[in-house]
């Protein structure tokens, strides 16, 4: 089962608890997305502004299809954070 280790912090301004946390996945032998939690916006480097969401997962392997999303690709490919 895939676990997340965040630090949460309150949010003033819309109330909801905010954490980014990295997810890992040890039983799989893999390491996951980065996890936002708190309706943190998401701003691509070319200035698109993606809907703000309570939850979003953010790719850090570099193989999703959905990027910046997470899409899942970690886990066939046995990525590893290091
Ligand atoms: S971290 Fe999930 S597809 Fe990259």
């Amino acid at each position: 089962m895939p676990v997340a280790r965040n630090n949460m912090v309150p949010d003033d301004r819309t109330g909801l608890p905010v954490s980014i946390g990295l997810v890992e996945d040890p039983l799989d032998g893999c390491s996951g997305p980065l996890w936002l939690r708190g309706g943190i916006a998401v701003i691509s480097a070319d200035g698109f502004e993606y809907e703000v969401r309570n939850r979003v997962t953010l790719c850090r392997c570099g193989a999703s299809k959905n990027k910046p999303f997470c899409d899942g690709t970690h886990a066939s490919i046995k990525f590893q954070a290091t």
